[in-house]
């Protein structure tokens, strides 16, 4: 193996530490608590394991977390109260609603009810819109971890070209997007493109984000280039579950310059944003100064 790992379990530790610092100053300094609510409707096991993690992690940087579990046969009525019952609430800055929703709910409908400024994952469509347009705006937490790792091994990405595969609103979009913002040359591959191994050999930047086990070989990788793997994918090997990323990481780390593993690469750094999501949405909703290096 000749490729770099790099560390996203130390780098999300360190962004929340940063995050822990921020908040015990806004409480110290201004009396105030910055506080998530995540709301999680129905009993899949995945979310819940998520929305636990979320929890934990969010009373350890010291702020206020709020969980609400809703019945899987919630109407769409009963959680759009809930929403702007947290949208009203000062206590709180920042409201997930985990993804994806039971099928009776439109998932649009719901998201475009945050208010934009607690929309802690970016998915409202203003936040988009924003995003797009290179305005200040709330980033949603994967691409924006991804970006982090990106900007700390290479310093500036000006001029490099990035090739994200897959095109999901969650990351493959959004990662477009904040890669453009610095000034890579942006190809979003996805399952209709022609030629993949082509246009991934062009890439000085990989990003993987389209949830299929290792299907992005060593071969269609360039010598040298940064491989940012999103995937996380349950698989079964000699009898044992396993996760794996969307790289195949044995032969792309033998290729590349710099790798994220799985686990242990992006998947930390996701909720490590959202923390530094919510400190930016609280300092913005009390007039406050940012966090510097938090946000993109
Ligand atoms: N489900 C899988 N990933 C995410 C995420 O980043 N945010 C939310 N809200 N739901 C998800």
């Amino acid at each position: 193996m000749s490729a770099q790992i790099i560390d996203g379990k130390a780098f999300a530790a360190k962004v929340r530490g940063q995050v822990g610092e921020h908040v015990a100053a806004l409480k110290a300094d201004h009396g105030i608590t910055p506080g998530l609510a995540v709301v999680l409707v129905g009993e899949d096991p995945a979310s819940q394991v998520y929305v636990r993690s979320k929890g934990k992690m969010t009373n350890e940087v010291g702020m206020k977390s709020v969980e609400h579990k809703l019945d899987e046969a919630t109407s769409e009525a009963d959680l759009l109260a809930l929403i702007e019952q947290l949208n009203n609430d000062a206590t709180i800055h920042g409201i997930l609603v985990q993804l994806p929703l039971p099928k009776h709910l439109d998932e649009d409908l719901v998201i475009n009810s945050i208010n934009p400024a607690k929309d802690v994952d970016g998915f409202h469509i203003s936040n988009v819109g924003l995003l797009g347009t290179g305005q200040k705006s709330m980033v949603p937490c994967t691409p924006l971890g991804c970006l982090m790792m990106l900007r700390d091994h290479h310093g500036s990405l000006s001029g490099m070209d990035a090739v994200v595969i897959g095109r999901s609103n969650i990351v493959g979009k959004p990662m477009a997007q904040l890669l453009l913002g610095d000034s890579c040359t942006v190809t979003i591959a996805h399952s209709r493109t022609k030629d993949l191994p082509e246009v991934v050999g062009r890439a000085d930047i990989v990003v993987a984000a389209v949830g299929r086990p290792e299907m992005v070989p060593g071969e269609w990788i360039k010598k040298g280039a940064t491989v940012i793997d999103v995937g996380i994918n349950r698989i079964e090997r000699d009898g044992k579950i396993k996760l794996v990323g969307d790289v195949d990481f044995a032969s792309c780390s033998a290729v590349a310059g710099a790798i994220t593993p799985v686990p242990g690469g992006v998947g930390p750094m996701t909720i490590a944003c959202l923390l530094a999501n919510t400190v930016t949405a609280c300092c913005r909703a009390n007039g406050l100064a940012e966090p510097e290096g938090l946000t993109a």
